[in-house]
Order: structure tokens, then sequence, then C-alpha cells
């Protein structure tokens, strides 16, 4: 479908079985129709030093490209010492510059956090917020997505086990694309 709207995913941690993973996968499987959602790798950014502007590094500039060609972000990420991972920071900040030129302005986003813990990545998802304003993305506010226990919610082979945790996942993404529609046009 020429018109699907491209969503980058941003996933958090760079463990490619992480629950982390596993539910961005989950979540891309579930996407409404009018969605075009894929992972964009961000394992390989050096670090983000505002010097390496003047020959920048060609990971950046390729991680820009494909970002700046997305319509959307989706967030799914966990929680490290209360709050976002370094690498998902250091992509945020690679994107985002050169001053003026960020590829995350105005562009809808959505943050999903988990942990195999009882709160959810709470720390990590506000945290990631408090960029979004800086960055200017407007972000769903609801429903709110803190996926506890994480690590009870896959199979073996890293589907989603439950109907009801598929049914929440797939409402989340319904949401999501309803959201997105406000913002872009088609
Ligand atoms: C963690 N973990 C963690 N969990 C949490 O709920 N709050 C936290 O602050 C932290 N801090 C933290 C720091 C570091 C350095 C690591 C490696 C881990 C546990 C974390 O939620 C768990 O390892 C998840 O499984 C990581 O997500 P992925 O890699 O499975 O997607």
């Amino acid at each position: 479908m020429a018109d699907r709207i491209d969503v980058a995913v941003l996933v958090g941690s760079l463990r490619p079985k992480g629950y982390s993973s596993l539910l961005a996968n989950a979540l891309i499987g579930l996407a409404p129709d009018h969605l075009a959602p894929h992972v964009v790798g961000f394992g390989d950014l050096p670090l983000y030093i505002e010097d390496l502007e003047k020959d920048v590094p060609p990971p950046w500039a390729a991680f820009r490209d494909t970002m700046r060609a997305a319509q959307a972000v989706l967030f799914v990420t966990p929680e490290y010492n209360r709050s976002i991972p370094g690498g998902l920071k250091n992509a945020v900040d690679v994107g985002s510059r050169p001053y003026g030129q960020s590829i995350f302005s105005g562009k809808p986003a959505a943050v999903v956090s988990q942990s195999p813990g009882a709160m959810g990545g709470f720390g990590a998802h506000h945290d990631l917020r408090r960029s979004l304003v800086f960055l200017d993305m407007p972000a769903l506010q609801q429903p709110e997505m803190y996926l506890a226990r994480s690590n009870e919610l896959f199979d073996e082979k890293g589907a989603v086990k439950t109907d009801d945790t598929r049914k929440f996942l797939s409402g989340f993404m319904t949401s999501f694309g309803a959201w997105i529609d406000r913002f872009v046009t088609r």
C-alpha cells in the first residue's frame, strides 16, 4: 500500500531477543494496516560529540536519513537505573542535531516501557517523555503503556502468550494509529 505511514520503531535495548525486542515485534505485528512500522537500529552510532558534525560519521548520516523518512516514532524501552539506556539516549541526541535540523521535530510519537520488575519501566518512560517535550514531538497520552512482568508475557518462541495481552497491545496500536492520523495527512 503506497500510502502507508512510515513508523520508525526505536528499541531501547540492544539485545536482539530481549523483552523490548519481543515486545516491539509484537506491536509491529499488531499495528493497524495503514501503518508501516519497522525497527531502526542505532547500536552502531558513535557517541554524540558536537565536534564530529564537521565530518559526520557515516552511521550518523545513515541513521538520520532513515529517520528523516519516518513520519512517526514508536519508542519501546526497558529501564536502566531508573532512566533510559544510554544507547537510546545517544540515538535521540544524534537524531536531534545539528541544531535546527532535528529529524524528530513535529513527528507524533508513543512510548512503551517494559520491565521484568513490578513498575514497568515507569522512570525510563517519563525520562523519555521529558526529552520528547524538548524534541517537539506530540506524544500519545492515553493509553499509557508500562508493561510490568515482561518476562512472563512471551513463550519460548518469543510469541505473545495470551489473547488478553495480544488484545491489550493491539488496542494500544489502534490508539497510536488514530493519534498519528491527527498529525500526518495521507
Ligand atoms: C536493569 N534493569 C532494571 N529494571 C528496572 O525495572 N529498573 C531499573 O532501573 C533497572 N536497571 C537496570 C540497569 C541495567 C544496567 C540493566 C542491564 C538492567 C533490569 C532490566 O529491566 C532487564 O534487564 C530487562 O530485561 C532489560 O530489557 P531487555 O534487554 O530484555 O529488552
